[in-house]
C-alpha cells in the first residue's frame, strides 16, 4: 500500500499571543510564521490590534504590527496600490492583495497565510523562482520579423488594441496560479494560469509575428492541458481578470492551427491593415 508523508514544515503549531495593553477594542490577527534561521515547525502567532490605530487595509494592519508590536514579522510590499503584486497572500482563505483588502470586511479573527503550495522563504514571503521562470518561458516580449520593421512605431487599430484589454493589466501577483489545484500538484510542469494568460497576451497582439512558434511551444499535455477549467483562477484574481478564458483561447488557437486553419485574431488583423496609432 502506498504511504504518504507530509512534507517538512507542513504541520503548524500554536505560537505566541501579543496582547493589547491599551484597553482598546481589538481584533485578533492570526499570522503564519516561519523563520528558516530558527528552523522547527511553523507557528501561528496572534496579535491583538486596535483597528482604529491602523489604516483601512490588511496591509496597513500588518505594517502597524511590524512597526509597533513585532518587528520580526516579514512580508513583501511595495506600491500599496494594487499595482506591484508583491503583497499577494492568503487572507481569510482567499488569495488576494493585502493592500486592497479592507480589514473591516473580514469577520472575526483575521487569518493570514502565505500563498498556498509555494515554498516559504520566511513568514509570508513565498519563493517565486519557479513562477518567474515559467513566465520567462513564454517569452513575454514582442517578436516580429526584422524585415517588416516599420520606419516608425508599429501601429494598431483600436480593435486590435482592445484585444489586449483584460490581459495587459496582469500584475503577476500569482494569486491565480496558487489557487489552482492543477498547479498545486504539477507546478513543475504545468505553466499555470498567470503564465498562460501572459502567453495569450502575446498571441493576441496584432504586432507579434511568432504566433506559430508560440502555439507549438504551448501544445503540451502538461504545460497547457493540465488546466481542467476549474475556474479558481478567475474567481480569485484581485484585478478582475479571467485567466481561464485566456487558456480557453489558447486551446482553441492550437486546435485551429492543428487543423490547418488560420488564427482568427491574426487573420482579421491582416485583412484590415492598421492605421490608427496604438492607445494605451
Ligand atoms: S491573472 Fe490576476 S491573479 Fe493571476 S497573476 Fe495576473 S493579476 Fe495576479
Ligand atoms: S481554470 Fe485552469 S488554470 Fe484556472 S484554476 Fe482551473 S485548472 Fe487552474
Ligand atoms: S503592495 Fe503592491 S500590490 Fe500590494
Amino acid at each position: 500500500m502506498a504511504e504518504f508523508a507530509l512534507p517538512a514544515h507542513s504541520k503548524i503549531v500554536p505560537g505566541k499571543t501579543f496582547r493589547d495593553k491599551t484597553n482598546a477594542r481589538v481584533r485578533a490577527v492570526r499570522i503564519y510564521r516561519w523563520d528558516p534561521d530558527r528552523g522547527g515547525l511553523p507557528r501561528l502567532d496572534t496579535y491583538e490590534v486596535d483597528l482604529k490605530a491602523c489604516g483601512p487595509m490588511v496591509l496597513d494592519v500588518m505594517i502597524h504590527i511590524k512597526n509597533t508590536i513585532d518587528s520580526t514579522l516579514t512580508f513583501r510590499r511595495s506600491c500599496r496600490e494594487g499595482i506591484c503584486g508583491s503583497c499577494a497572500m492568503n487572507i481569510d482563505g482567499v488569495n488576494t492583495l493585502a493592500c486592497i483588502q479592507p480589514a473591516t470586511e473580514i469577520r472575526g479573527t483575521i487569518k493570514i497565510y502565505p500563498l498556498p503550495h509555494m515554498a516559504v522563504v520566511k513568514d509570508l514571503v513565498s519563493d517565486m523562482s519557479n513562477f518567474y521562470a515559467q513566465y520567462a518561458s513564454v517569452q513575454p516580449w514582442l517578436q516580429a520579423n526584422d524585415d517588416n520593421t516599420p520606419p516608425r512605431e508599429r501601429n494598431q487599430s483600436e480593435a486590435e488594441r482592445q484585444k489586449l484589454d483584460g490581459l495587459y493589466e496582469c500584475i503577476l501577483c500569482a494569486c491565480c496560479s496558487t489557487s489552482c489545484p492543477s498547479y498545486w500538484w504539477n507546478s513543475d510542469r504545468y505553466l499555470g494560469p498567470a503564465a498562460l494568460l501572459q502567453a495569450y497576451r502575446w498571441l493576441a497582439d496584432s504586432r507579434d509575428e511568432a504566433t506559430d512558434e508560440r502555439l507549438q511551444q504551448l501544445d503540451d499535455s502538461f504545460k497547457l492541458y493540465r488546466c481542467h477549467t476549474i475556474m479558481n483562477c478567475t474567481k480569485t484574481c484581485p484585478k478582475g481578470l479571467n485567466p481561464a478564458r485566456a487558456i480557453a483561447h489558447i486551446k482553441k488557437d492550437i486546435m485551429q492551427r492543428n487543423l490547418g486553419k488560420p488564427n482568427a485574431a491574426k487573420a482579421e488583423s491582416k485583412a484590415k491593415p492598421s492605421t490608427a496609432a496604438a492607445k494605451s
